[in-house]
């Protein structure tokens, strides 16, 4: 019975992958704006004609704004990386 330990423990032992902290991550903004923005609208606000958002401080804040009607408590580092999805895949701005 205790022959698979050993096997177990070198599991607990591998390093967790290096995600790093200081990129944003648009896969995971992805998925965040996936669960948690199409309560209200979906994507098409972000690109319809006469969209709200004109430059990228604009985009930020509109975000920022949405994220408080949301309900959850996101860190910044979750907020910069729907803003940096919301950019490359919609909006497209120079930063
Ligand atoms: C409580 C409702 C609500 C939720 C939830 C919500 N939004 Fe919004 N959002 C709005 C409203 C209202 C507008 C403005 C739409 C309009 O004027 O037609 C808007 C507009 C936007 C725009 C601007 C679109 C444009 O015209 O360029 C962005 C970007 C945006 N939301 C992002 C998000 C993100 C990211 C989330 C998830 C964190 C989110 N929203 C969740 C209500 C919401």
């Amino acid at each position: 019975m205790m022959k698979h330990l050993p096997a177990l423990s070198l599991l607990l032992l591998l390093p967790l992958p290096l995600t790093s902290q200081a990129a944003t991550d648009t896969k995971r903004g992805e998925s965040l704006l996936q669960q948690r923005c199409y309560g209200c609208h979906g994507e098409d606000v972000y690109v319809r004609e006469k969209r709200l958002v004109k430059d990228y401080a604009g985009l930020q804040k509109r975000v920022n704004f949405c994220v408080h009607q949301t309900n959850t408590q996101w860190f910044d580092d979750e907020i910069a990386d729907v803003i940096e999805f919301l950019n490359s895949e919609y909006y497209h701005f120079k930063k």
